[in-house]
């Protein structure tokens, strides 16, 4: 049982479900730049049409509703508030505008994500996140989006996993717009990004004096395999926060959250980049650095580990019989749920919110209509009682499930599915899933 203040929530993201990509002065994105691009998405397609939510909202809302969750977490794309022209564009805005009436009327509480991904391809052109300037667009576009929605919406993301934006995007160039940066130019374009949601939670308490605000990186913690050993644990703290050089720093904890939360990068991290260190101001530091409500995090698997003979820490095989996601990084770790929160917490002493966790699934239409999908099911469920721990010992305020229906899964397309419903891309139909059902009765139980 979670306490009686707690939310649970479903999320998505604009391009993953929008659809309508010319409608109403809408913006080219990165996104559709990429999708375009020979070979970049593993089955060909895009987010042209997808869950069609961009006509299809009042029913999107509907399922919500049914569901029975509290909020929704949804982003806005900033290619159909602001135009080539960085000029507002009224259409796109009201999009927004009447999907959180929407919700409203449902008694849904709308939790906005700026940005998710779907850069404006016209920024990008003029350097996206290593244009220094960019944190004045990011800052108007903020200012624009948070006047519109006033009055509707109290709570805020920033900026959505800034590890895949910087690591898939421009290191192993998976995403868009998938153009690699040397380690001086990431190191530059992360402190830009970490202004641009600095500058954006200035602007948003200026304009919604009593938002909440926060910032969702992702994270893959590691796992201490005996959990009886606080030698270990420690151990498996230690590297969640560790950042080497020599590996895929671009996804690293501490790179961004110590900013923001702690008010400077680590100490690692001057040292591994001495050579190639951005110019970093105080000014930039206070403004990376300003208060946060909550520490949101997409949480989807970890690294179990144990100590070798010598007292060192090692990465142990997964072998533990859980079912397996259908796509390679998901694999079932549902303490991942506990240390997470646990270790955050530790660290930048706020409340946690899950911000999105979830499960990719092969997930078929079967002879009797229905969408069965127990994997998914025994997935939430242990994740969920490793949260429910935590949240004995720690501050845990919500949970939110990845996804509220199945969408363009970036570069793997359409062909992987998080939904707990199922979208027929061909007919447009929605299915609910059991997984549905069963996150319906988990929400009556809790
Ligand atoms: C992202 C979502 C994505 C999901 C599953 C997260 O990395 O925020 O956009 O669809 O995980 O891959």
């Amino acid at each position: 049982m979670f306490d009686k203040d707690f939310i649970f929530g479903v999320a998505t993201a604009s391009y993953q479900i929008e659809g309508s990509v010319d409608a109403d002065g809408r913006c080219e994105s990165i996104w559709d730049t990429f999708c375009k691009k020979e070979g970049a998405i593993i089955d060909g397609s895009d987010g042209t049409k997808t869950c069609e939510s961009y006509i299809k909202y009042k029913d999107d809302v509907k399922l919500i509703k049914n569901l029975g969750v509290k909020a929704y977490r949804f982003s806005i794309a900033w290619g159909r508030v602001i135009n080539s022209n960085n000029k507002p564009n009224k259409k796109g805005i009201n999009y927004y505008v009447k999907l959180c009436k929407e919700l409203i009327k449902n008694n849904i509480k709308p939790v906005v994500t700026i940005y998710h991904w779907d850069m404006p391809q016209w920024l990008d052109d003029i350097g996206g996140f290593l244009n220094d300037d960019i944190v004045k667009y990011f800052e108007y576009y903020t200012d624009v989006i948070t006047n519109a929605l006033k009055g509707l919406v109290k709570d805020f993301i920033t900026i959505n996993e800034p590890q895949c934006i910087m690591f898939m995007g421009h290191d192993a160039c998976y995403f868009a717009p998938g153009t690699k940066y040397n380690d001086k130019e990431m190191l530059q374009a992360i402190h830009n990004l970490l202004k641009c949601h600095g500058a954006a939670v200035k602007v948003i308490r200026k304009n919604i004096p009593d938002s909440t605000v926060g910032f969702a990186p992702c994270s893959r913690p590691a796992i201490p395999s005996n959990r009886n050993n606080e030698i270990l644990e420690e151990k498996c703290y230690q590297e969640y926060f560790d950042i080497k050089r020599s590996s895929e720093y671009s996804n690293s904890v501490s790179i961004y959250s110590d900013p923001i939360f702690l008010g400077d990068y680590p100490k690692t991290y001057y040292e591994q980049f001495k050579d190639v260190l951005p110019n970093i101001t105080k000014e930039d530091l206070d403004l990376i650095n300003q208060p946060l409500d909550y520490i949101y995090q997409n949480f989807y698997s970890g690294n179990y580990y144990s100590l070798d003979e010598n007292g060192n820490l090692t990465k142990d095989k997964f072998d533990f019989g859980y079912p397996e996601g259908n796509i390679d990084w998901l694999q079932v770790v549902p303490e991942t749920l506990y240390y997470g929160p646990k270790y955050l917490y530790r660290r930048y002493k706020k409340p946690i919110i899950i911000s999105e966790n979830g499960f990719c699934n092969n997930d078929v239409v079967s002879l009797d209509g229905k969408v069965h999908d127990p994997q998914r099911i025994d997935y939430i469920r242990r994740y969920l009682i490793e949260l429910e721990k935590i949240s004995k010992e720690i501050d845990v305020k919500g949970y939110f499930v990845w996804s509220l229906f199945d969408n363009f899964e970036w570069n793997s397309g359409l062909r992987k599915r998080f939904g707990l419903v199922f979208v027929d891309y061909k007919t447009g139909k929605r299915i609910k899933k059991d997984s549905f059902y069963e996150f319906k009765k988990i929400i009556k139980e809790s």
